[in-house]
């Protein structure tokens, strides 16, 4: 099953063959988990750099070549595959703090089993699959069972939806700026990737802020930036799809041009550091902020002007070769997310245009479950009804009617966080 042995140090390795040895071995130079494989399936890591064919006439390829190409293939497919027609993503990956803060919000207290039954439902809603192509999860889930003793992970695979999970180890205050944060988790970040590919997850997330009020300033804009590149580099190098989150705040009482101007700003950035780190385009998602008003701005924007612009920002910075555009919600209510997400379809474009929504997608649903096991097929069916929604949105074809007035509140909540 192995290609690569240790007793072999000039043998080719097969892309699979060194993919599944590169993984393994980050495993356990540095988990030190010698249970998982024994250490002859092993290459060295010089051998890496030794793994392609070099004749006479061809120059050796170089080791970036090599590092980067090992996934090549299967990030592709991976990132196809979660841009699929009709499909988008549900975050469920709240870290343990703010999933308390929402089961407070029903009156459960926030203990792993209230998490592990609630992350239960979401995911056994039945035929999410056709709607949901890919659910973002915190660590705790991604190692956890169901409630009937399933893992979580073979549930999301036999649903058809690939699991993915939150990198990035929060916000903290960024030092030098105006009152701005940046984001921890390149640390040991590699090796946590690769523990992840072996659990099963496929792509990864990470999510840091700007926020507009607070500046931004170019300290900032640029930290946020060099951050996502590192970590989608990284990611990629471990055969996780990185989902490359710069999330433009909604505080504020600035006008949409504002939003617009920042964004533009951010996201070339963005692509400036991802291109100098060699991330490859083809093997990414993106998670953006829509371009909307702030939230305290008088001017309200409609759905048309809000995918105006955000398609403008997408044209001008966003190259063709990204698979997909995964909007975040942000604090819009559910049924806003979806009537933008479905103005944003109504033209074609060169990049699958969809949603990865938390709050946008579960609210409702977390509001009808309210922590009774008597309320679980309701909670689901309001899951679906909103994944529905949104399926019909990437595709352009969803007219808005009967939706309830519980799915039209807003959720915009100051400084939130994850
Ligand atoms: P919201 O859709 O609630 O903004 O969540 C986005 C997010 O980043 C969660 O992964």
């Amino acid at each position: 099953m192995h290609a690569a042995t240790s007793s072999h140090p000039k043998r080719i390795l097969s892309p699979q063959g060194e993919q599944r040895a590169r993984g393994h071995n980050f495993l356990t130079l540095q988990m030190a988990s010698a249970t998982l494989l024994k250490s002859s399936f092993l290459p060295r890591k010089s051998e890496w750099f030794n793994a392609r064919p070099s004749s006479s006439s061809q120059p050796m390829a170089v080791s970036f070549t090599v590092r980067a190409g090992a996934y090549t293939d299967e990030l592709v497919k991976t990132a196809k595959t979660i841009a699929s027609p009709g499909r988008g993503i549900l975050a469920m990956d709240e870290s343990n703090a703010t999933c308390g803060k929402r089961l407070a919000s029903i009156g459960l207290e926030n203990t792993e089993a209230n998490r592990q039954a609630y992350r239960t439902l979401l995911i056994s809603a039945p035929g999410l699959g056709q709607y949901i192509s890919g659910a973002i999860l915190f660590e705790e889930t991604l190692y956890q069972s169901t409630t009937d003793g399933k893992k979580m992970v073979d549930v999301l695979v036999s649903q058809n939806i690939m699991p993915g999970i939150k990198v990035d180890k929060g916000l903290v205050p960024l030092t030098g700026s105006n009152d701005e944060s940046w984001c921890q988790g390149l640390d040991g970040l590699a090796s946590r990737c690769a523990a992840y590919y072996q659990q099963g997850a496929r792509f990864a997330k990470w999510r840091t802020v700007v926020s507009i009020p607070n500046g931004p300033s170019a300290l900032a804009v640029k930290e946020a930036a060099w951050g996502l590149a590192r970590y989608a580099a990284i990611a990629q190098d471990n055969g996780l799809v990185p989902i490359v989150e710069p999330e433009i705040l909604l505080d504020g009482d600035h006008g949409i041009e504002r939003t617009f101007e920042v964004a533009q700003k951010v996201w070339a950035e963005v692509f400036f550091y991802m291109a100098e780190n060699n991330v490859m385009y083809e093997g990414i998602l993106l998670k953006p902020s829509m371009v909307t008003p702030g939230a305290e701005c008088k001017e309200r924007a409609t759905p048309e002007q809000v995918a105006e612009y955000t398609l403008k920002l997408l044209h001008r910075r966003i190259p063709p070769a990204v698979p997909g555009i995964m909007f975040l919600s942000g604090g819009q209510s559910e049924v806003e997310a979806t009537l933008n997400l479905n103005a944003m379809n109504q033209s074609p474009s060169p990049w699958h245009v969809s949603f990865s929504y938390a709050r946008a997608l579960q609210n409702t649903c977390l509001k009808t479950w309210g922590g009774r096991p008597e309320n679980v097929k309701a909670a689901q069916d309001i899951l679906l009804i909103r994944a529905k929604a949104n399926s019909l949105a990437q595709l352009g074809k969803y007219t808005g009617e009967g939706e309830s007035a519980e799915a039209k509140e807003g959720m915009y909540v100051k400084n939130y966080s994850y």
